[in-house]
């Protein structure tokens, strides 16, 4: 009876995205060639020397880590009709037992591309902006602002910051806790917002914002905003894909702890995701504010804005020292690099 009633249901939902699907691809070929010209000439004006097609790719390579390329940044409706997920592990590294709760988030936002000026890039310049102090003074805002697209994490402000950090934001990864609630402020009107659900109730409690049901805010380690700011259009559901190639392949953590074990969970920061995420979609990565001070240290403050210091990372379900290793390794094979000196 459950089963049938979820049939009904997926149908129902399968219907709707299909009559969007259709609203969404007539009007776009009217748009095609127009497009096309504006882009050539902005592609001709910025300065991609360094851009070769599948640069960052080659680059993977070098690690020997058996990377697969993903470019489908964003999990879509049709992804649960006919595609399988490897390894049928639960939240973060798979969906497993999320589906209905994902299917219906998935059908309320139904869009799940990247804006077409940008997939339809030949050449696909990133900056990707962590956090750290090292942004302080920085004086980097104009040249993050030139990169095609520009990453951001969590609820990093812009605001007050536009010399250091600019003020251009192409996609915000957050997780609830992370959700900023004055994310009108510090986007920009076309930022895609990307959910990157580490726990069941981390799509549950997007599904009650867009619904308008009851919140549940039992929990999350931090309150969480109960009110969906901006516009919903823009939000995306980042792809399981880059939390598994992370952890396995980049930072080579266990996906599972076996039964019983006392050991933490540990998994990967949005930051190296969201590297993970630009090596995959953009033929230059580079990056700024990576790193923490020394752990000794626990007066330097951790973040370019704020004042937390080292003390706050301590519970975190983080290995900061693997992750290290891994932009060290990046770096040295030339598939990322620094807007400015680091240790
Ligand atoms: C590399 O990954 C592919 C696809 O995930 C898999 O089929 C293959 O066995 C892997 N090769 C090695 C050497 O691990
Ligand atoms: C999903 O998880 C359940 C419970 O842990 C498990 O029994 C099932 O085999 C998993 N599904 C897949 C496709 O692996
Ligand atoms: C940044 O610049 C301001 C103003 O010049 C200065 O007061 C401050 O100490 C600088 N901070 C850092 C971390 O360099
Ligand atoms: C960034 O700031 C500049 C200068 O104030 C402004 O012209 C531009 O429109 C801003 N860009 C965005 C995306 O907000």
């Amino acid at each position: 009876m459950e089963q049938m009633k979820m049939t009904l249901k997926i149908a129902k939902i399968h219907k709707t995205w299909v009559f969007r699907l259709l609203l969404v691809v007539v009007p776009f070929f009217g748009y095609y060639f127009t497009q096309d010209m504006f882009l050539q000439s902005q592609i001709s004006s910025h300065d991609k020397v360094l851009c070769e097609r599948k640069y960052t790719a080659k680059k993977l390579n070098a690690l020997e880590a058996n990377f697969t390329i993903n470019t489908q940044l964003f999990l879509k409706l049709e992804d649960f009709f006919w595609r399988k997920f490897p390894y049928g592990l639960a939240l973060p590294y798979g969906v497993n037992g999320s589906e209905p709760v994902l299917l219906k988030v998935l059908a309320f936002i139904a869009k799940y591309e990247m804006p077409e000026q940008i997939q339809r890039l030949t050449c696909r310049t990133c900056a990707v902006i962590g956090n750290g102090f090292t942004m302080k003074n920085s004086s980097l805002g104009d040249t993050i602002n030139k990169y095609d697209l520009v990453i951001r994490l969590n609820d990093a402000p812009i605001r007050g910051f536009e010399q250091d950090v600019g003020n251009k934001t192409t996609i915000r990864l957050f997780y609830p806790e992370s959700a900023s609630t004055k994310s009108v402020d510090e986007n920009n009107p076309d930022t895609l917002m990307v959910l990157v659900p580490f726990k069941r109730i981390d799509i549950s409690w997007l599904k009650e914002l867009l619904y308008d049901e009851k919140r549940v805010t039992k929990g999350f380690w931090k309150p969480v905003p109960q009110v969906w700011v901006g516009n919903v259009g823009q939000i995306r559901i980042l792809h399981p894909h880059y939390l598994i190639e992370t952890a396995v392949k980049l930072l080579k953590i266990p996906l599972k702890l076996p039964p019983k074990s006392k050991q933490k969970p540990v998994h990967p920061t949005t930051g190296i995701l969201a590297v993970l995420m630009a090596l995959n979609y953009c033929d230059v990565v580079h990056i700024a504010g990576f790193g923490y001070p020394k752990t000794a240290d626990h007066k330097v403050p951790i973040h370019y804005y704020g004042s937390n210091t080292m003390k706050s990372m301590k519970d975190s379900f983080h290995d900061l020292t693997k992750e290290a290793l891994a932009l060290r390794k990046l770096e040295e094979v030339g598939a990322i690099q620094y807007l400015h000196p680091h240790s």
